[in-house]
């Protein structure tokens, strides 16, 4: 029987030692600015932190302070103003886009605040979908996929459509997703912000879970101050920049 071990005892996962003395993402003096029809908004304003690979780290503020923006760079969907985004040493903005494009794929999870799911195909092969793009073999797709369903506690609803799914159901599709191509860091706005208390508790659980057991890098968003003190670490942002930056 495939247990949640086996998804993440491939080679390519990382060892206590590497975790020790090795970056998941170097972030140097971010900068973005937004011109508008209403004025130039500086959105980050020469942010700068690393993040070891495995930690869980919670970014947090008031609305309109910048985590968005910041997960948008990390996750290489927008391009800075002005700074840098090492990922596992890899310059991103040095990339052309078809570059990004195979980074993105390959090295970062998504996890958003509304599922991003596409409801007119399968469970299965939303979960399938990014190993599909990086050309992984359907039925190496489909296994690893079923593994990863299994430890998340879905794998019964493959057949299914997501929106016949409840919310954290859907949700751990999501994260299944974002996991289907052992990303080196796992992105996640606000993923708890759609759903009821309970629901959102145990999805956090299967992150923090991810992270610890699994040596997940993890930055989630988040607006609950109690989910942010469960992580390993909270970045409090405001105006885009870095107001406080703990260990809890
Ligand atoms: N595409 C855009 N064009 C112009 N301004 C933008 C754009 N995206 C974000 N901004 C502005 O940049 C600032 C930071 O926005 P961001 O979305 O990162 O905030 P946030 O912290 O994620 O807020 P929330 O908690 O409401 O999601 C805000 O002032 C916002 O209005
Ligand atoms: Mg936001």
């Amino acid at each position: 029987m495939s247990t949640k071990q086996d998804f993440m005892s491939e080679k390519n996962t990382r060892t206590e030692s590497d975790d020790n003395d090795s970056h998941a993402l170097r972030v140097q003096n971010l900068s973005k600015i937004y011109d508008t029809s209403a004025g130039r908004v500086t959105a980050l304003d020469k942010v700068s932190f690393t993040i070891k690979k495995g930690e869980f780290v919670s970014i947090v503020g008031p609305s309109g302070s910048g985590k968005s923006t910041i997960l948008n760079m990390v996750g290489a969907l927008d391009r800075p103003t002005n700074g840098k985004i090492y990922i596992d040493d890899i310059d991103i903005f040095a990339l052309n886009d078809s570059e990004i494009a195979t980074l993105r794929n390959k090295r970062i999870g998504f996890i958003f605040q509304s599922f991003n799911l596409i409801n007119r195909t399968t469970v299965l092969k939303n979960v399938k979908l990014p190993a599909t793009i990086a050309g992984m073999p359907s039925d190496v797709a489909d296994f690893r996929a079923l593994k990863i369903m299994q430890a998340l506690g879905i794998d019964d609803k493959k057949d299914q459509k997501p929106v016949n799914l409840s919310g954290g159901q859907q949700q751990r599709v999501a994260i299944a997703r974002s996991l289907i191509n052992n990303p080196s860091i796992v992105l996640a706005d606000e993923p708890t912000g759609n759903l009821d208390t309970k629901t959102g508790n145990d999805v956090f659980a299967m992150l923090k879970n991810l992270s610890h057991k699994f040596k997940r890098t993890i930055i989630m968003v988040t607006h609950n101050p109690e989910l942010s003190e469960s992580t390993d670490r909270s970045i409090f942002l405001r105006d885009g920049r870095i107001e406080k930056d703990v260990y809890n």
